[in-house]
């Protein structure tokens, strides 16, 4: 054949193949999201996430320096709390003294040059399992947007370098920049899940942080009416835009593989870092076909992580952080 134009030209050697490369992962990518909860000597095993733990303040301590050990800069913190300090109101989720900012103020003693962002939403707090404050059966928009301001401020003072609100309530960017700026955290940004759909992929996490949704009367038993329907494209761009708007320093999509066309979307639509959650169910999901032998553990989480940056993210969440940072270096 007489062609011109062969594109496996470009493909005849791994020399060239580097050359011509468009992305690449790099260990500042990475955020890593820390399960903690109390006591003593803990390092707990998720059942649906093999491999991943919950740690307690002491065993966490080895686990930081692990982290920074591998370059790995930044930490988003979720915290699990008894049920005796949960409630409707998560009034302990602004408790200056409370399990987050204690482990804040851990994390800042043991391995200050990390980066620490901190999980805002009410449902480690929450009695029935919701993000907010839940009255006649509703999850009530505003005075959960009062209650999200407390802790976050709270956050910062524990020493929180960025809050992530993760609880899809209206209008929380703007109350929480003016919350910190009040308080005189200027610095403190907020990295928000703007385009957060409600997913199915969220149940091992609620797993590991006892949260899920209770089965009661009167609760609504899943977070259709806050988060997004998986079924819309334009309303996350429309969501991004109002929290890029109400001050947003960076914008999350969530879940990640199943949404990247939205991922996509975002990049083409703002200038703000887009950062992208691979969340535990697809963890799970790799995990399992893993340990069937039926796909190669690295092979397939470097494609799935080389695809959020080829679809615009530039920050990824990611339960195989550590692993990429290890095999980076290799
Ligand atoms: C809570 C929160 C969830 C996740 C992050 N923050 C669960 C939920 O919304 O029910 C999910 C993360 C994951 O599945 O890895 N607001």
């Amino acid at each position: 054949m007489e062609l011109l134009n062969r594109s496996r030209r470009l493909r005849t050697s791994s020399a060239i193949r580097a050359m011509v490369r468009e992305n690449s992962l790099s260990v500042d990518d990475f955020i890593v999201p820390l399960f903690v909860q109390e006591g003593k000597g803990v390092k707990s095993e998720i059942p649906s996430m093999p491999g991943y733990f919950r740690y307690s303040l002491d065993t966490l301590t080895e686990e930081l320096h692990t982290i920074l050990g591998l370059g790995l800069k930044s930490v988003l913190v979720f915290v699990k709390v008894g049920d005796e300090l949960k409630d409707n109101s998560g009034k302990e989720a602004f408790n200056p003294n409370g399990f987050m900012q204690e482990t804040i103020k851990h994390i800042k003693a043991v391995a200050p040059e990390l980066y620490i962002m901190t999980d805002v939403a009410l449902d480690p707090y929450s009695s029935v399992g919701h993000d907010g404050i839940v009255s006649n059966g509703k999850i009530v928009n505003d005075p959960t947007v009062e209650t999200l301001c407390k802790m976050a401020v709270s956050h910062a003072e524990a020493g929180a370098d960025m809050v992530a609100p993760s609880d899809m309530m209206d209008g929380r960017v703007l109350a929480l920049r003016q919350a910190l700026d009040n308080a005189g955290y200027q610095d403190v940004g907020i990295m928000s899940y703007a385009a957060k759909y409600a997913s199915s992929f969220y149940g091992p996490f609620r797993e590991a942080l006892d949260s899920a949704p209770v089965d009661m009367k009167d609760i609504p038993k899943d977070k259709k009416t806050y988060q997004m329907d998986p079924a819309n494209r334009k309303e996350a761009i429309k969501e991004i835009l109002q929290d890029v708007e109400q001050g947003a320093d960076i914008l999350m999509v969530k879940p990640g593989m199943p949404y990247l066309d939205i991922v996509r979307d975002a990049a083409n639509e703002i200038e703000q870092p887009i950062s992208v959650y691979q969340v535990s169910g697809e963890y799970a999901m790799i995990k399992a076909a893993v340990a069937n032998g039926w796909l190669n553990e690295k092979e397939v989480v470097l494609e799935s992580l080389i695809a959020f940056k080829r679809a615009g993210a530039s920050l990824i969440a990611s339960y195989f952080a550590k692993d990429v940072a290890y095999w980076l270096k290799e």
